[in-house]
């Protein structure tokens, strides 16, 4: 091995990674007196959070009637009743603290004529329990909301004082023998310095894994870093085989069209010009929840109904909109739609595609934010030192599916809920203990095996026959030949690890070493997730099983735990749902007959 000096640190808490998650908790820690550091891999303002576009929901009443329990009872509902109660409540609860909170600090949020934030509908928002209709509840800035949080968060952050390290790729946990997490060990790109980080407590912000697969609107770095790092510790990934497809993404380029467009007044069409979804979700039409969009653009396009010489995409119409409201509230998909599908959407439809864009499934938490190793005689134990926020982790708030504009809304509630935990459980007093030296050495050991691999492989084509594995057999349908094909294609996608070769040896700006080492990333995440996959006999949310197209809940309403070995060979077991709401309904808690399973219908 070659022989690597190291810059030490030492923190209270240590953020890795800087999107809204992760901004949003470095900033609730440093609040709390915390000496903390944010290692980030990319500029804070250039994480993915800053392509959300649409908006962050809370049942902030500014547009019509609203209730936090009507958010949580579509958030259940959205979940198709996989995701744990007690954090859904959580989320919805704390939504509207959180989105003025986020006022307060700065956001500049579109304004209504007397100067609220203004709401947009989203799908499968809705009043009344479902009943009524769609509800104004998603907070927008414009288009471009996740832009304006983060460069919020991020002033924030500096004001109080926490230390930034940008540009510095976090290459693995240390772990204590007895299994506590107690810092990471990072690169910094710029210099080739390798830097050991000892903190009282790692919170993991990393984002998902998009890049998995070969069409995503994610950005090229949501390469599942956190979930890699927590894989080679022998702790498992939760619900994996639930990837959201949003239902447009840019035919091609994959780009984000934000489902504002269609809260704005948006519609689908098929080559007959029939606005399809009013078939398939009479009440809520093109506002269903994204998933069954998703699956009925891509029935449309399978009976031959799709658009184009290839009839192989759809058409979404803004064509219809005033040009004012279109410059207001949607200038940025006004320049996506022109720059990558060369239209201009004031006068032609935007073609459009399902495209990967969100993980539901990454490390077990609580709705703390801390990171859980259930055991079987304790589904929620708590694994000292380490908490995930963020796509990265999975409370599980969303369960089998996300309703659109939750994601930014959980970005902040989990970020902001994992400061208000580490206050009860740091003790600052405490000196940091020693670190592991044992665990430095096996994190520098695959660094520098990387570093020198010389197999007949290169990361780019190995990636790619990982990216079209998936992108075939993991996707909006699946079915026990496809998952029973994708899962021995990626076992032997995976062997290839060991015989990748990296060109360049060197410590500065070596992207072929990065990309290397988030290949590592990327492929416990899809092998974990078409693992996963092929295990689920039944449909829930964004697993549409075309053997078993039916919700199973006396065999099925269980999350899933997969585990990698060395070999990237994948275990599963399983883990209880968690049921019960927080609060009693005599203390102002939702009435829990309102969100009893029943069939999923918009
Ligand atoms: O469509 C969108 O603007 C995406 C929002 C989300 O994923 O929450």
């Amino acid at each position: 091995m070659g022989s690597y000096n190291y810059v030490d640190h030492t923190y209270d808490v240590v953020v890795v990674g800087s999107g809204g998650s992760g901004l949003r908790a470095t900033l609730g820690m440093a609040e709390q007196g915390f000496k903390t550091a944010c290692v980030t891999k990319v500029f804070p303002t250039r994480s993915h959070t800053v392509a959300a576009q649409g908006g962050i929901a809370a049942s902030l009443s500014n547009m019509g009637p609203d209730h936090w329990h009507w958010h949580m009872y579509d958030t259940v509902k959205g979940s198709d009743w996989l995701g744990d109660v007690d954090a859904m409540e959580y989320l919805a609860r704390e939504a509207p603290k959180a989105v003025y909170e986020l006022e307060h600090y700065g956001v500049p949020f579109s304004r209504t004529e007397d100067g609220k934030i203004y709401q947009r509908p989203f799908g499968g928002h809705t009043t009344e329990f479902g009943e009524g209709p769609p509800v104004q509840r998603t907070c927008a800035a414009a288009d471009r909301t996740g832009h304006a949080i983060l460069h919020t968060l991020y002033g924030q952050s500096l004001k109080n004082n926490a230390e930034f390290f940008i540009e510095y790729y976090a290459i693995d946990l240390i772990m204590t023998e007895d299994g506590v997490c107690q810092g990471i060990m990072a690169w910094k790109l710029d210099d080739g310095t390798i830097h050991r980080f000892n903190a009282k407590m790692v919170v993991l912000a990393t984002g998902g894994y998009g890049r998995a697969y070969f069409s995503a609107t994610s950005a090229h770095t949501c390469t599942g870093d956190g979930n890699g790092m927590v894989a080679r510790q022998n702790l498992p990934l939760q619900d994996m085989e639930f990837v959201q497809f949003h239902p447009t993404g840019i035919y091609g380029a994959g780009c984000l069209i934000t489902e504002g467009a269609r809260g704005e007044g948006g519609y689908l069409t098929n080559s007959e010009g029939e606005r399809f979804m009013e078939r398939y979700a009479p009440t809520y039409k093109d506002l269903a929840s994204r998933d069954v969009v998703s699956r009925c653009m891509t029935i449309e396009i399978r009976e031959g109904r799709g658009v184009g010489d290839r009839r192989d995409h759809i058409h979404l119409h803004l064509d219809h909109l005033p040009v004012d409201t279109l410059a207001e509230r949607l200038p940025g998909i006004s320049e996506s739609a022109r720059i990558f599908a060369g239209v201009d959407l004031t006068k032609e439809p935007i073609p459009v595609l399902p495209t990967v864009h969100y993980n539901m499934g990454g490390v077990p938490t609580n709705y703390w934010g801390e990171v859980l190793n259930p055991t079987s005689e304790d589904e929620d134990l708590v694994q000292p030192g380490l908490m995930a926020v963020g796509e990265a982790g999975c409370a599980s708030v969303h369960g089998a599916n996300r309703l659109g504009s939750n994601s930014l809304i959980d970005l902040v509630v989990f970020g902001r809920a994992a400061a208000i935990r580490a206050k009860a459980v740091i003790e600052t007093k405490n000196s940091n203990r020693q670190l592991n030296l044992n665990s430095c050495d096996q994190a520098m050991d695959r660094f520098d095996k990387l570093r020198h691999a010389h197999g007949g492989t290169t990361t780019a084509e190995l990636r790619q026959k990982m990216q079209r594995v998936m992108q075939e057999d993991a996707a909006v349908f699946r079915s026990k030949q496809t998952l029973a094909e994708g899962c021995k294609k990626m076992e032997d996608v995976a062997m290839g690890l060991d015989d990748l070769s990296v060109k360049d040896r060197s410590l500065i700006w070596n992207s072929d070493l990065m990309e290397t080492l988030e290949l590592t990333n990327l492929m416990p995440n899809a092998m974990t997730t078409i693992f996963s996959a092929e295990a689920r006999q039944e449909s829930r949310g964004a697993h549409a099983h075309e053997d078993f197209p039916d919700r199973d809940d006396v065999k099925w309403r269980k999350h899933t735990l997969a585990s990698v070995d060395e070999e990237c060979k994948v275990s599963l077991s399983y883990r209880s749902v968690h049921t019960k709401p927080l609060s009693k309904e005599s203390e102002g808690g939702i009435n829990t007959n309102k969100i009893a399973p029943k069939a999923r219908v918009y």
